[in-house]
């Protein structure tokens, strides 16, 4: 399936080349330090970004790799950030787009803190539309309004305007990240990781290098022109399929044959774009920390030759369990460690795209994104000739791992379900456009325009439908008690759903219809996590406590379907978000005229 890499040493064929890029990196390394970035070290025996032989402005491979110089310590401080959000045209995978990232980074700029921090990020809009930052799997306990959701927490930050996230993180550590939530943005380019560190994880004596892989589907046409195309009468229903992705901000794209075709006209297209590349040592175990960034493909991950024993599922440290390939599913993320204990050789990563759970065949996709993994002392230039693990690892369905084989290390006791909810998954037509429209029960989201709920709620609005018919389902929580959700997917395709400032208890999932008191809910230590994936034709069943007041959003995370309607919020503890004191400027955002279309 993978076609052979040659290109990736292009640049140390032309020496004077490499002199500029590396003027150019010691130039960008001053001018980090004199802003007041972080600068990355690593020491002589640790992993170094000789993967840099290709590194560009917009994507440093050292980036992913977390400076062993980082201290893990109780004592809080605060981590600034000053971002700019911008146009720029770059090419991923070798096709050059127009595309919107931070401070010029694809992915976007690490944020990286220990439990207890006060993180502070100034977001600059340099783009034409408003947009937010949301922090992925941050509980926001008591700072609701920093949640970064257009519609619900906030108003778009105008583009020109400067907006400053500014929260802390107890209670919580591992492996987050950020992305725009409004519209569909992130699909665009702004995304980056999250890294909670805390000297309370329990497997942080079980590796010696920490490294992450945010693997993601890419698009080569602006996803606010994909959302007009999926929601419009064309598409009948069927989610536009990625042209290709990428691990690292890195992929590889076929730009001749059919491929040619389809992609935008005059667009510039390099075949052989470097993949992304990590340096192992014989020897060192790796905490590899995958994430998927994308906007609709699952994917199933594997090294060739290297089992990965999970440890953590999307911030939630779980007992070890070993795994050859790992389904991960848009928003979700792992820590496995991987063990470097084979032959001094160069092994390929796989990022396989489920591609069964499509509706059409993309011609042009090569559904396996690779990178490459390169032990210290193999010849550098050749790419892997590693073999994949055998097919019966092989999932053809998009579902997690089950629920045996994730277990959390630190038990929590399971919530009684003081209140229980169903929630029905469907697409509907509305016959009078012929668009199919997501639904939960009989609600299609949309996003408020000038307002959010948050402050509908403070305002004390109650009913909701007032404002905006139909298009908000908001369930009142008023008391610190255990709500139990029932999931069901009515809907042939499966569905990541991710819950703001909270983790699930996940007490069971299946496919059908779930018929309670037939099949049996794990309630002793069941597993924990942020987003989960709901089967096809399938149900789940999950709790939480209700102590966390705000207005939470719930959705399923595939871009396309939250553009299409498939979200439900919760209004956690009113009272308490009657007192909250959110900061005037917040308002302001929501009176100025503000562009804020797919
Ligand atoms: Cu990753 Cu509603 O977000």
């Amino acid at each position: 399936m993978e076609k052979p890499q040659k290109k990736k040493n292009v640049l140390l064929r032309r020496p004077l080349v490499s002199i500029a890029i590396l003027l150019v990196a010691v130039l960008a390394l001053v001018l980090g330090l004199v802003f007041g970035l972080r600068a990355r070290h690593h020491n002589s025996s640790g992993l170094d970004s000789s993967g840099s032989d290709f590194a560009e402005a917009w994507n440093q491979p050292s980036e992913f790799l977390l400076s062993k110089n980082f201290s893990i310590t109780r004592t809080p401080t605060t981590r600034y950030y000053e971002w700019t959000i911008s146009q720029q045209t770059i090419a991923p995978d070798g096709l050059e787009r127009p595309m919107l990232l931070v401070n010029g980074m694809f992915p976007g700029p690490l944020v990286e803190a220990n439990t207890g921090d006060r993180i502070v990020v100034k977001v600059t809009n340099n783009i034409v539309n408003g947009t937010a930052i949301h922090w992925h799997g941050m509980f926001q306990n008591g700072t609701n309004w920093m949640d970064g959701t257009v519609g619900i927490t906030q108003c778009p930050i105008p583009s020109g305007q400067s907006f400053t996230y500014n929260f802390t993180v107890p209670n919580q550590w591992g492996t987050y990240w950020w992305h725009a939530h409004a519209a569909s943005q992130y699909i665009d380019g702004i995304y980056g990781p999250l890294i909670i560190h805390s000297p309370d994880e329990p497997h942080l004596a079980d590796y010696q290098e920490d490294i992450i892989m945010m693997i993601a589907d890419h698009y080569h046409t602006d996803s606010g022109s994909l959302v007009s195309w999926y929601l419009s009468p064309e598409s009948e229903g069927a989610e536009p399929v990625p042209d290709s992705g990428v691990i690292n901000g890195r992929g590889t794209f076929d730009c001749s044959g059919d491929a040619q075709a389809l992609f935008p006209t005059g667009n510039k297209c390099n075949n052989g774009a470097p993949m992304s590349l990590f340096n192992f040592k014989a020897g060192t175990t790796y905490r590899v920390r995958i994430i998927n960034a994308g906007g609709f493909a699952d994917f199933q991950f594997s090294i060739d030759n290297h089992n990965l024993t999970v440890i953590e599922a999307d911030g939630v440290d779980m007992q070890p369990v070993q795994v050859q390939r790992l389904p991960i599913h848009v928003a979700q993320r792992y820590s496995v460690l991987v063990h470097a204990n084979q032959a001094v050789d160069n092994y390929w990563v796989r990022a396989l795209m489920n591609t069964n759970c499509f509706n059409t065949p993309n011609p042009a996709l090569n559904p396996s994104i690779q990178a490459i993994i390169h032990y210290e002392g193999a010849a550098s230039t050749q790419s892997p000739n590693s073999t994949d693990w055998s097919s019966s690892a092989w999932v053809a369905v998009c579902v997690d791992l089950t629920l045996d084989m994730l277990k959390p290390y630190f038990p929590v006791p399971v919530p009684p379900a003081d209140v229980s909810y169903h929630l029905d998954i469907s697409f509907q037509t509305i016959s009078k456009d012929h668009v199919n429209m997501g639904y939960m029960n009989q609600t299609s989201w949309r996003p408020l325009m000038n307002d959010s709920t948050l402050f509908q709620s403070q305002r004390g609005i109650s009913t909701f439908d007032a404002t905006s018919p139909s298009s908000q389902l908001v369930i009142p929580l008023n008391t610190t008690n255990g709500v139990q959700l029932v999931l069901n997917n009515l809907d042939e395709g499966s569905h990541p759903f991710h819950f703001h400032g909270h983790v699930f208890h996940v007490l069971g999932w299946g496919h059908g219809n779930y018929q309670p008191g037939v099949t049996p809910l794990e309630l002793v230590n069941p597993l924990r996590r942020d987003t989960i994936t709901i089967p096809a034709y399938g149900w789940t069943v999950v709790r939480f406590v209700n102590d966390n007041p705000g207005m939470w959003a719930m959705h399923c995370h595939i871009s396309w379907h939250s553009e299409s309607g498939l979200m439900v919020q919760f209004e956690s503890l009113p009272d308490r978000i009657r007192a909250m004191d959110i900061p005037a400027e917040m308002k302001a955002m929501c009176a100025a005229s503000n562009t804020m279309k797919s």
